[in-house]
């Protein structure tokens, strides 16, 4: 977690350092902190927002060209001025910004408080520094020297930039598990946790892989090396990453721009995959390992949270059209199992963010163990994408709000996609429903604007609710998952307890919970089990539970039982998950925005969890 930002250059540095952290706050927002460089180092840190920040910052100028800065969400140590970063090295020349855990700095504190060394925080980060401080002074070395010899012996997870007040034109940043990007322009260099804060000044990128270490010293060309020392040739990349796309464009607020993105995100995910007038459908990661894909025994899925609820539907659209048998798995659980991997399995990964810690530790143990991995990833060039074998990219564009809705159906889009492929190829799929499925799939972004024109209806459904303390979500089949999804919108971002249930479920437990005070939402649109929910709804009314509704259009039935209900436009029923949870997504929305809630950074939750 955490987000770090660096800038070097001709420029005063610290504008570019809070437009920087402030594009960062979604990977935390407890905490931050500035070190510019200026002779001596200037230290500002603050509690709250970056907003906060700003509000410390003197009133003059300031004027240093080098610093650093960072966006926290706290592993180790509670969210204060004291515990933000950046942390300073005992004789004040170094200062340093992380994001990760150090394993081990439990260890290398305790032998440097030995030495005589102390500490002002309780942060790892600050171990770490007086650890480079130690060595340098010691051996007399380069900054960059003294960085990576401490790195040699921290275990965990970084990406670090380290700058010091001799070495007043240099910035040092490394990484292991935790992302680094370097922005390279003319005059000036850029380190960040992402491409956000570097896309406005420069497009030319330098991912650091795990391992590294980058010199960025003005006036010369960057220099990267591995732990080992030895040097690594620059693999410059360029950005096509358009700075409208990552601003609120009018909106009060990222999620509900990212809810309405919904049409294009997923008419941008489908854009050369698919094709209703010729009848084909291909993904390239697909194309590339044909031969392998073809022989796969199994499928895996690992991912977390909404990605890993996406996942379910993907089990459910590749066993109906492919019949190749999927287990999905939380990433978490999958990696510390020893679960039973091989040759003959694919796992596909699925990750908005790229970055998630326990997702990429299951594509890891899954390539050791002789899997296939395939990514599905909205970040362009994040370390999930770049550790897969194959993979294809969401084209959702950048997710800024914490509650994530357009990744979502992005993701099950490009499921839907892939199980298509596959059952054609397989033979699973007669050429008439393979037709006749990628022709619906083509009217979803269309069918899904009529969806977000009954704002207003939603709106006012959300006012009538807003109170609950605890909410059902019920859904079948394809719309099992759904239920879960639109359970953690609301309890993320509103704090309203919610759970999702499989609609039968209800009677062997939840069903004991439903009085006039509980609003049960019910996915209830025309499909294989619409009797049998109706008869969950009914049995819900009994109990005097208020039903809210998901229907397909003209569902007279429905709504003669239900309290308030929302249509969705006919399509087939394996893809009415893309319809289906739009809904549940804006009325989570409205509910936050009504309870006061920060909607896009929910209390506690970081955008890109990079911890364990
Ligand atoms: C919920 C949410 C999280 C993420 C989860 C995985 O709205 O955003 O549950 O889905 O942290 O993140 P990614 O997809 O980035 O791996």
């Amino acid at each position: 977690m955490c987000g770090i930002v660096a800038y070097s250059g001709k420029k005063a540095a610290c504008p570019i350092l809070i437009e920087g952290l402030k594009r960062l706050e979604y990977r935390g927002y407890d905490s931050s902190g500035v070190s510019l460089l200026n002779g001596s180092l200037q230290t500002f840190k603050k509690k709250g927002k970056v907003k906060d920040l700003e509000n410390i910052l003197p009133k003059e100028e300031l004027t240093a060209t080098l610093g650093i800065g960072h966006t926290r969400w706290a592993t180790h140590g509670e969210p204060n001025d004291v515990n933000a970063h950046p942390h300073l090295s005992g004789n004040g020349r170094l200062a340093l910004v992380h994001n990760g855990i150090i394993e081990n700095y439990a260890s290398i504190k305790e032998a440097l408080i030995k030495r005589g060394h102390t500490f002002s925080s309780e942060t790892d980060t600050e171990v770490l520094v007086h650890y480079i401080e130690e060595l340098q002074s010691e051996g007399k070395l380069a900054l960059e020297e003294a960085v990576r010899q401490a790195l040699l012996h921290v275990e965990g997870a970084y990406a670090i930039v380290v700058i010091d007040s001799q070495e007043p034109n240099k910035l040092v940043g490394a990484k292991k598990q935790s992302p680094l990007v370097v922005g390279i322009a003319e005059d000036s260099f850029y380190f960040a946790s992402d491409a956000t804060p570097i896309i406005s000044h420069t497009n030319k990128v330098v991912y650091l892989k795990d391992g590294e270490i980058a010199v960025a010293e003005l006036g010369k060309e960057l220099v990267i090396r591995q732990l080992s020392n030895i040097e690594q040739k620059l693999d410059v990349q360029e950005l096509s990453l358009d700075i409208q796309q990552i601003e609120k464009g009018g909106y009060e607020h990222y999620m509900l721009k990212e809810i309405d993105e919904q049409p294009k995100t997923i008419a941008d995910g489908m854009r050369g995959r698919l094709n209703g007038k010729e009848g084909w459908t291909r993904l390239d990661g697909l194309e590339e390992y044909s031969n392998r894909i073809s022989s796969v025994k199994r499928i895996i899925i690992a991912a977390c949270g909404t990605s890993w609820h996406s996942g379910l539907i993907g089990e459910y659209l590749i066993e109906e059209f492919a019949r190749i048998p999927v287990e999905v798995e939380y990433a978490s659980e999958l990696r510390y199992r020893n679960p039973i991997i091989g040759k003959d399995d694919l796992v596909i990964a699925i990750s908005q963010s790229g970055e998630t810690a326990d997702t990429l530790a299951a594509v890891n143990l899954a390539k050791e163990k002789g899997a296939l991995v395939y990514g599905l990833v909205n970040a362009v060039g994040s370390t999930i994408a770049r550790a897969s074998h194959c993979g294809s990219y969401l084209h959702a564009g950048p997710e800024i709000g914490v509650a994530s809705t357009k990744a979502f159906t992005s993701q099950v889009t490009l499921l839907a996609i892939m199980a298509l492929n596959l059952g054609m190829k397989r033979g699973t799929l007669s050429n008439t429903t393979y037709h006749r499925l990628i022709s619906a799939l083509e009217q979803i972004p269309s069918q899904l604007s009529k969806v977000l024109e009954q704002k207003e209806q939603i709106k006012y459904i959300a006012g009538e609710i807003k109170s609950a303390t605890n909410a059902l979500y019920l859904g079948r089949g394809f719309n099992f998952p759904v239920a879960l999804e639109g359970a953690l919108k609301l309890k993320e971002i509103s704090y309203i307890h919610a759970e999702g249930y499989p609609a039968a479920e209800m009677k062997h437990g939840p069903i004991a919970l439903i009085d006039i005070y509980m609003p049960v939402f019910v996915i209830a649109t025309k499909g294989g089990s619409y009797d049998k929910i109706v008869s969950n709804i009914q049995e819900v009314k009994a109990r005097k539970g208020k039903i809210i509704a998901i229907i397909t259009e003209g569902d007279e039935t429905i709504k003669d039982l239900a309290d308030y209900y929302i249509e969705i436009p006919l399509t087939e029923e394996a893809l009415t998950p893309l319809l289906s949870v739009v809904p549940l997504q804006l009325l989570s929305y409205y509910i936050a925005v009504m309870r006061g809630c920060n909607v896009d950074q929910p209390r506690n939750l970081a955008k890109s969890v990079t911890v364990e």
